[in-house]
């Protein structure tokens, strides 16, 4: 692990967190007082730096920018009630980013870069971490190519970069979703595994035009054939079906969520009987119909979980029960919500202590 000693460590003169009411501010605008950077040349990692959080100069030729080398993670720090910081199954991130560096032929990140970097700043920046039940800190670890440089080929330099900001709830209400059948996120042999910038740039146009027509976000559908679902969103997809826990089995078009996994754990856990495999929509119509079709939501590190209440398929809407009568989501949800505030046992040994 990196230490204090091997980070080059320039304070801010004076901290920036009294301007704000860490509890309420709008998610991802406002930021952190420190930033980390490593900088990878010469077929090495090389300084890393904590700065104030700031404007950086780099070129406008830098190869990021032109041929989509970008990739980052999303994860949070909590706040006990005793003014503790943790960090949720940050090795998870960890080895997720560097899947996606390997993918995207951009070198891997040292674990010691990583989480000695990630611990630094969130020792330092501790105050931004909010207090109230629904905060966090949401930490976004990200890999840039920096090659001044036209020309397709993988750049020779890169920044390893951390920012943070403080967060509340993602989403204040539960979503109404549509089955996107004309575009995909993701497919067969492509990156929809991984956390590529692209795949996200790609998404906005079908999302816009599905919120045009009322809804806030897509169910993505297979490339090949559009009859089987994937994820939502930036989130991956869950029901219950009677009481069954059902969803789509991992792929290479689908992006393995660590909310995801948790939330299986704790199925699992709980004696809930768990499926993952290919989940048609003849099937996810048929439940709706038979009155099988319990709970949906999208879980994922920014919104936990997104309660789905309306599904919008073949120019019909599927109404779904209310959130107040779905057992197995809202306490899974609240379960996950006590483990990081650190007011239940975390029998699971996910949170890192700061
Ligand atoms: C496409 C996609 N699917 C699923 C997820 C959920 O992953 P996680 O639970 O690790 O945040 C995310 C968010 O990172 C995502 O971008």
């Amino acid at each position: 692990m990196i230490t204090t000693s091997d980070i080059k460590i320039n304070k801010i003169a004076k901290s920036r967190v009294t301007d704000y009411d860490v509890n309420d501010v709008p998610f991802g605008k406002c930021f952190s007082d420190h930033m980390f950077v490593a900088e990878y040349f010469d077929g090495k990692w090389q300084t890393s730096t904590i700065s104030p959080y700031g404007d950086v100069p780099q070129s406008y030729a830098m190869s990021s920018l032109h041929y989509g080398q970008a990739i980052f993670e999303g994860m949070k720090a909590y706040k006990n009630d005793k003014g503790e910081v943790s960090l949720f199954r940050p090795l998870e991130n960890f080895k997720r980013l560097n899947k996606s560096a390997i993918r995207m032929c951009m070198p891997e990140v040292p674990e010691e870069i990583f989480m000695g970097g990630l611990l630094e700043l969130l020792k330092l920046d501790s105050a931004w971490v909010p207090t109230s039940d629904s905060g966090s800190l949401y930490i976004r670890p990200f890999l840039i190519a920096t090659d001044e440089a036209i020309g397709v080929k993988p750049s020779e330099s890169y920044k390893f970069i951390i920012i943070t900001c403080p967060a509340g709830k993602y989403y204040s209400e539960p979503i109404k979703v549509i089955v996107e059948t004309d575009y995909f996120r993701a497919v067969h042999g492509g990156v929809g595994f991984v956390k590529a910038a692209g795949n996200y740039g790609r998404s906005l146009y079908p999302t816009k035009l599905a919120q045009q027509k009322g809804y806030q976000q897509v169910i993505w559908t297979d490339s090949a054939t559009h009859h089987f679902v994937e994820e939502s969103g930036t989130m991956n997809l869950m029901f219950v079906l009677g009481d069954t826990l059902l969803t789509p089995a991992l792929s290479d078009t689908i992006l393995a969520g660590i909310t995801r996994d948790s939330v299986l754990a704790l199925a699992r856990d709980s004696g809930m009987k768990v499926e993952e495999r290919k989940v048609s929509l003849l099937e996810v119509a048929e439940a709706y119909k038979n009155g099988q079709l319990n709970e949906a939501f999208g879980c994922g590190t920014a919104a936990t979980i997104a309660q789905i209440v309306g599904i919008g398929f073949e120019g019909k809407d599927f109404v779904l029960p209310p959130v107040a009568d779905r057992k197995f989501s809202t306490k899974v949800d609240e379960t996950l919500r006590l483990i990081r505030k650190g007011k239940v046992e975390d029998k699971f040994n996910w949170m890192l202590k700061v």
